[in-house]
């Protein structure tokens, strides 16, 4: 069995597993997508990094990829201010177009992204969220969804805490930090 680092409270999701969905979800992608000349996935700095890769490399149809860095603010508001860190490196207008995030929390940014997007005229526009926090009266359309998990701070598999544990193969609860 694996030691856990000493801030991590228990193991949500082993690596085993998430390898196995992201497979799934590739191959839900390519049957959806068989038709079409070309998709363009859009990962979400940082987070969704370790997600897209793993999810492009099993993607056998044609796709290319692209990114963008968000910021957001205020994310316990409704409201939560987001701003574009890093745009798009192209346009995407007429385009297949997979939104790829690896965590949804409040929803500012999924909601917001969906919106920026939506206004440069893809072709279409889908969503694929690794995990999707369970929380009342979130409802943002997900077209591939990995996980619901509950409403804990979780790490790993390109989630971090203060720039920690993004690399662990696995998503994990860290542990609350005491109140001393
Ligand atoms: C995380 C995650 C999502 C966003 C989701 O990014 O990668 O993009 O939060 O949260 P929301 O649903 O509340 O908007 P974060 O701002 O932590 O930056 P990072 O990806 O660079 O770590």
């Amino acid at each position: 069995m694996t030691t856990l680092p000493p801030d991590i409270e228990r193991t949500l999701i082993s690596a085993d597993t998430i390898q196995e969905r992201v497979q799934q979800l590739a191959a839900q992608i390519e049957a959806d997508y068989r038709q079409a000349d070309r998709v363009r996935l859009v990962g979400i700095l940082k987070g969704a990094f370790i997600f897209m890769a793993d999810l492009t490399r099993r993607l056998s149809i044609p796709h290319v990829v692209d990114f963008m860095a968000i910021s957001s603010y205020g994310k316990s508001s409704v409201s939560g201010e987001v701003r574009i860190l890093m745009d798009l490196r192209e346009p995407i207008a007429g385009q297949h177009v997979i939104i790829v995030e690896d965590i949804l929390d409040t929803g500012s940014t999924l909601a917001y992204l969906l919106h920026n997007l939506q206004s440069r005229g893809p072709a279409s526009l889908k969503t694929c969220v690794l995990v999707r926090k369970e929380r009342p009266g979130l409802n943002l359309p997900i077209d591939y969804l990995g996980f619901d998990i509950p409403d804990v701070w979780v790490v790993g598999y390109g989630l971090d805490y203060a720039e920690k544990h993004r690399t662990l193969p696995y998503i994990a609860e860290l542990k609350r930090p005491s109140a001393d």
